[in-house]
């Protein structure tokens, strides 16, 4: 004679494994916390600092006063660009930093690859796969509601960014040039090639993105009759396949060109010329 089990028999002979994982899942989560953090200490201080953004060719004013001479040799992408408006909080002045810092933050913070990184890290929601969330759902409704539905603007962020990368790129340029007795030289120094990791590394980031991948390749119905369209997908879909690494090596390089124009800017040592 056939016999039936209820749920609840079911359950109650079903063994609950709180975490079925025996290996180190937490040591990936652990370190995106300590890279993070660190990132948000310094970036806090330097956006609030106010100065040290800039190492000024030889006798030249502020750039912004002579918009077609040439612009200060290193500039700090954290104070790119720069908008020049001077408010006040009391008798605080507010740092430059802090108009434009919003920007690129909102591009990272709503980065899809960044979004799993914090939510597993930060809220263990979940840690890893097959791991147990710390904070039960009573329903799942993944980013449809407040305020995580604020991450559908996304992609338009990614337009943003990409005028970032445009001003990463003008420093770039101004980063081979130096004035020496007056006059305009080209040249090199550790900075410039600071830079030119710094710009590749945002850039990759940025082409990267799932965003432009969709804007690239989607809506399109036959890729055979696409195209650039498609050879262009398919460019960015290898590239996307390495956007993790892109978004962490891009937040380490940007920390260092910043690092680089503040040591440098308030006279820790001198930028060593290659020529
Ligand atoms: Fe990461 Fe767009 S998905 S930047």
């Amino acid at each position: 004679m056939a016999t039936y089990t209820t749920p609840e028999t079911k359950e109650a002979r079903t063994p609950v494994i709180e975490n079925p994982r025996k290996d180190a899942y937490w040591l990936a989560p652990t370190t995106t916390i300590v890279v993070l953090v660190v990132f948000i200490i310094y970036a806090t201080i330097r956006a609030f600092m106010g100065r040290y953004f800039a190492t000024y060719n030889e006798g030249e004013n502020f750039p912004w006063l002579a918009p077609m001479r040439l612009q200060p040799h290193y500039w700090s992408p954290f104070y790119s660009p720069y908008i020049p408006v001077h408010l006040r909080i009391g008798a605080w002045p507010i740092s430059a930093a802090l108009y434009v810092m919003i920007l690129p933050l909102a591009f990272r913070l709503s980065c899809y690859f960044c979004r799993r990184v914090y939510y597993r890290a930060f809220f263990q929601d979940p840690g890893a796969c097959a791991v147990r969330e710390l904070f039960k759902h009573r329903h799942y409704t993944g980013e449809t509601r407040w305020p995580t539905k604020i991450f559908n603007l996304h992609r338009y962020t990614f337009y943003i960014a990409v005028i970032l990368v445009g001003f990463h790129w003008w420093h770039l340029y101004n980063a081979f040039f130096y004035t020496e007795a007056g006059q305009v030289h080209v040249g090199a120094g550790l900075g410039t090639l600071i830079f030119l990791i710094d710009t590749l590394a945002l850039t990759l980031y940025t082409f990267s993105c799932h965003a432009f991948r969709h804007l690239i390749g989607g809506a399109v119905n036959w890729f055979s009759k696409a195209g650039w369209r498609y050879k262009t997908w398919r460019w960015v879909s290898w590239l996307n396949e390495y956007h993790g690494q892109f978004f962490w090596i891009s937040l380490v390089t940007v920390m260092c060109a910043d690092l680089y124009v503040y040591l440098v800017a308030s006279g820790v040592f001198l930028d060593p010329r290659f020529f």
